[in-house]
């Protein structure tokens, strides 16, 4: 049977002559038929948000209201976020684990096989993904978590043998790598999720829907600020005894277990601080404004760690420029890697308010501008919790007298969403909905493709050293 005859085409798909079909068939046909407009409400609200988006992407699949039956998962790539990944996992009901494949397998795979049997699981184990694919013929779905240069090839890999992809972010250390995803999505109709896992989170689609959608109380944001400081590190070790040997080091793409153990920090393998880090919270700014930006004008460098284990610049900061329907907006960002203040957050600062918002859930709140009008029916509708008050009012009151430079301190409104979940479970929820055919996707292909475009100019910027404009052309496939 060709791979055309497996797709069905009507709302129930029909068995061929003489064969039943799978959950498997039938999983692959639902992806191929157009949604029905049958979701939750937060759903079709964010669906008039990424109208275009949502349109293009492959991730738009039919309704299967009530599917109960476990779906067969693979796990490629079985390092610290494969892990992460997996514990989030293991919350969610309704999910066999049937393989794990790691060449590192005298160590991270070994790990996490023992943990699956814990769990009741018996994966296989597969040191070669196309071993992986040869041989099992039931799966589902796959989560990809290896190193940024792999994930084009892994990902495209497993959707050509008809798997429907969770991979994580950076979708591609390289935009050509990333454009053959889109495709391969487009001509299997596989669902490919990306992992931008701050698009599920309930606090980030909370501030994006109501609080500058509904409500739009923080007014017209023309500076974006952001950042993601993290302590200086030691590179990263191995146990000794469980050192790969260099044939298969060589052969997966790895000079040495250094070099394996450190590929974020190496050309060709990742894409350094401003991907690895960065590129959360800039897809948060292209989200947030509704656009993407014309141009960027980057600063960095490898300032601190040697050039000989650290290619990429361990220290960024960035301006991006976006035309919004509102007017031109920019978006500072900076990443550096020698000192940890303030974390990471990212600050949306309109002329009525100030949004912050970070992934760490102990920080988020809307400030409201002193000349702003009373933000007491935000309050009634539940969108801001009522102002938090100053611990010490005369003490802000002195401070304000003393230093006549400063304005008064805004007022301090919280967030009403309770996050307590592990963070990318409601990510990996959406995407194993989306497969049951009862959601779409929060972070399609096309969408992941445009955050690539938009990050990797950084690091291009700071090549060239001057300010690099953006094609509107650049950011379709
Ligand atoms: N979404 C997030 O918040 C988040 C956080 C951390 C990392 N990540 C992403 O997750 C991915 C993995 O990062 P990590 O920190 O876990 O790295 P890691 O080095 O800890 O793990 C990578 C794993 O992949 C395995 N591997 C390498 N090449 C392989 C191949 N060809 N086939 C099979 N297995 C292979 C390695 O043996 C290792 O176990 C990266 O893309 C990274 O950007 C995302």
């Amino acid at each position: 049977m060709t791979e055309e005859k497996k797709e069905p085409k009507q709302e129930e798909p029909e068995p061929a002559e003489g064969k039943k079909l799978g959950r498997r068939d039938f999983l692959q046909g639902l992806s191929t038929l157009p949604v029905l407009g049958l979701f939750g409400a937060a759903v079709v609200q964010q669906a008039r948000f990424d109208r275009k988006q949502k349109t293009k992407a492959a991730g738009t699949v039919k309704p299967r209201a009530g599917s109960v039956s476990d779906l067969n998962v693979a796990l490629l790539g079985a390092g610290a976020q494969g892990e992460v990944l997996l514990n989030a996992m293991l919350k969610i009901p309704g999910l066999r684990f049937r393989a794990v494949c790691d060449i590192w397998t005298e160590y991270n795979r070994k790990k996490t096989v023992n943990l699956l049997r814990k769990y009741k699981h018996e994966p296989n184990a597969y040191e070669n993904h196309e071993d992986m694919l040869a041989r099992e013929k039931d799966l589902d779905a796959v989560v990809i978590a290896t190193p940024d240069f792999w994930h084009s090839r892994h990902a495209v890999d497993c959707m050509k043998a008809g798997l429907h992809v969770y991979c994580e972010k950076e979708m591609s250390n390289t935009l050509e790598g990333a454009r053959r995803m889109v495709m391969a999505s487009r001509e299997t109709k596989r669902l490919l999720q990306i992992g931008h896992q701050r698009r599920s989170n309930p606090r980030y689609i909370h501030c994006r829907e109501r609080i500058l959608g509904e409500a739009g109380m923080i007014g017209r944001i023309a500076t974006v600020g952001g950042q993601w400081n993290r302590s200086a590190q030691p590179d990263l070790g191995w146990p000794a005894r469980y050192a790969m040997p260099a044939e298969r080091l060589k052969r997966y793409g790895f000079r040495s277990m250094a070099q394996f153990r450190n590929w974020r920090w190496y050309k060709g393998l990742g894409g350094g601080p401003i991907v690895d880090l960065g590129s959360h919270q800039i897809d948060i700014y292209n989200w947030f404004l509704g656009g993407r930006p014309v141009a960027v004008t980057a600063n960095g460098g490898i300032d601190y760690y040697p050039a000989s284990t650290h290619e990429w610049y361990d220290t960024v900061m960035a301006v991006y420029e976006y035309e919004t329907p509102a007017g031109r907006t920019r978006a500072f960002y900076q990443t550096q890697t020698t000192n940890s203040s303030q974390g990471y957050f990212e600050n949306f600062m309109g002329d009525a308010g100030t949004l912050l918002i970070s992934e760490s859930a102990n920080r988020g709140a809307v400030y409201r501008e002193p000349s702003a009008p009373a933000w007491d029916e935000w309050v009634r509708r539940g969108i801001v919790t009522a102002p938090v008050l100053s611990e010490d009012p005369a003490a802000d009151a002195a401070a304000a007298v003393l230093d006549v430079r400063e304005t008064v301190s805004p007022e301090k409104y919280g967030l009403p969403v309770e996050f307590t979940d592990p963070y990318h479970k409601p990510h990996l929820e959406n995407f194993f909905d989306a497969v049951r055919g009862n959601a779409v996707l929060n972070c399609p292909a096309e969408v992941g493709y445009e955050c690539a475009v938009t990050v990797l100019k950084v690091n291009a910027s700071v090549e060239a050293a001057r300010r690099l404009t953006f094609d509107p052309k650049e950011f379709e496939v």
